[in-house]
């Protein structure tokens, strides 16, 4: 894990949040390549959830809702961790993972591990942050910031169903920003005070609920693999019926070998009619299914897949990363899945202060920009550039050379065999979108 982070801080992907005040624990921001490898898995995710299906709609609602809604869906009673505080360290440890834990004196120690640590009892601690909403703080109405983006889909089911014109079984999927108050320090972006969800709920007769939990668990596994995850580094883990939420009759993580061992990815829960009863009983709306030809009416259960943003993001760049040693020096290599790597392709003059190399290169950059994330480079000697693209995971580097000047051709170097083969100027584009599209397997072992 120290290698991501040094990567990602080392590259601009991500870095501590608000760091020239010291930094704001479980915390973390985004720079240029964070962003746009943030943004392909969005995408990619968009793709295979809403724009390739004709059964899922998308959806973004508020971050802030009506404080009723955290009541009825069992949040504001019951999104707690319970917690231990010692009296010694004044740190707080969540009581369920204190043989995990580390407390604050050196050398770290387990929290009670030794007769010096004074440990209270466990008490319940909410995860949602409170904010009001109103002019005068004391006399603003409590508010929260939603813990997932899944209650703001439940609420506007009704609406959806009819201007969608979906019956069930169909789904609506948000991406959106999360907020919890771990207190566990996170692993990195694995977690996080704020965050980004995928979720969708899939709305369906409470007799097919069995199967479609089935076949979103097969769905969601495909598309780490699809994107490239190892396999030997993917599980799904069924939860035993002691770790199911208030809400689930059956729960699967997706879960990815990281660097810290097997954790959960994605969770996938059969909700049943949980959350469509009780947003019914509390607010009076009838969030149930009437067919207008039948005149059949039911309460749809509730097949949820949810996944993270940045915990994807974590297990992508995991898995990618890489180091070899080529010609006698070691290389670090991003082996990023074409369609997540967040550049596409370097355009490289051979030597940058060639005029005529530079400005052939600057030309075949503005016409791929218009079509692809790439990136122009005449700064410094070629050998540096490509190991610079490759701690990237830039799939692509196009290299215009002498020759270029002589017969139109430049080289495609790939970022994982390292071949390179000449092809036309004119044929770059074409041949760069075909090159994208084709499947992609890590020549990582397995
Ligand atoms: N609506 C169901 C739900 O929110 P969850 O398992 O609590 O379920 C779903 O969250 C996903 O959101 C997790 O699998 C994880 O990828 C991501 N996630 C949850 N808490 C997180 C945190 N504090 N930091 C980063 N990601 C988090």
């Amino acid at each position: 894990m120290e290698k991501i982070v040094s990567l990602c801080r080392r590259r601009g992907f991500v870095f501590p949040a608000s760091e020239i005040y010291g930094g704001l624990g479980s915390s973390y921001d985004y720079g240029h390549y964070g962003v746009l490898l943030k943004e392909n898995v969005k995408a990619r995710w968009l793709e295979a959830m809403v724009r390739e299906r004709d059964d899922i709609v998308a959806l973004d609602s508020s971050i802030i809702l009506n404080p009723r809604v955290w009541e009825a869906s069992g949040h504001a009673g019951g999104f707690a961790d319970p917690l231990v505080d010692c009296r010694i360290c004044k740190q707080r440890f969540r009581a369920d993972q204190l043989g995990e834990s580390s407390c604050g004196r050196k050398p770290s120690k387990r929290p009670g591990e030794t007769p010096d640590c004074d440990l209270t009892e466990p008490r319940q601690f909410n995860l949602m942050f409170e904010t009001r909403v109103g002019p005068v703080e004391e006399t603003g109405s409590k508010v929260f910031l939603r813990p997932e983006t899944a209650q703001g889909i439940f609420i506007n089911f009704k609406n959806v169903a009819q201007l969608a014109r979906r019956k069930p079984p169909f789904g609506i999927a948000q991406i959106g920003k999360s907020f919890r108050n771990e207190i566990t320090p996170g692993n990195f972006i694995f977690r996080t005070l704020e965050f980004e969800q995928m979720e969708m709920e899939f709305f369906v007769p409470p007799t097919e609920a069995d199967d479609w939990y089935r076949y979103w668990i097969g769905e969601r596994r495909d598309w780490y693999l699809r994107l490239g995850v190892r396999a030997s580094h993917l599980r799904v883990r069924p939860h035993d019926s002691d770790e199911l939420s208030h809400y689930s009759s059956a729960t699967s993580d997706i879960e990815y070998l990281y660097p810290i061992g097997w954790s959960e990815l994605e969770g996938i829960a059969n909700r049943g009619d949980f959350d469509l009863t009780a947003h019914t009983e509390a607010s009076g709306a009838k969030l149930e299914w009437v067919d207008s030809q039948s005149g059949e009416r039911y309460t749809p259960h509730v097949i949820e897949p949810a996944a993270g943003v940045n915990r994807s993001m974590l297990a992508f760049l995991c898995d990618a990363y890489d180091e070899e040693v080529v010609a006698e020096r070691e290389r670090t290599v991003l082996r990023l899945h074409p369609l997540i790597a967040p550049v596409k392709a370097a355009v490289l003059p051979l030597i940058g202060r060639d005029t005529e190399m530079a400005e052939r290169a600057r030309r075949l950059y503005e016409e791929l920009r218009r079509v692809a994330s790439v990136e122009y480079d005449d700064n410094a000697q070629i050998g540096r550039r490509y190991r610079r693209q490759d701690e990237i995971g830039t799939p692509f580097a196009l290299t215009i050379d002498e020759q270029t000047l002589a017969d139109d051709t430049i080289t495609i170097r790939d970022r994982d065999s390292l071949a390179q083969e000449r092809i036309s100027i004119a044929r770059a584009r074409e041949h760069l979108l075909d090159r994208l599209e084709q499947p992609w397997r890590s020549p990582k072992p397995d």
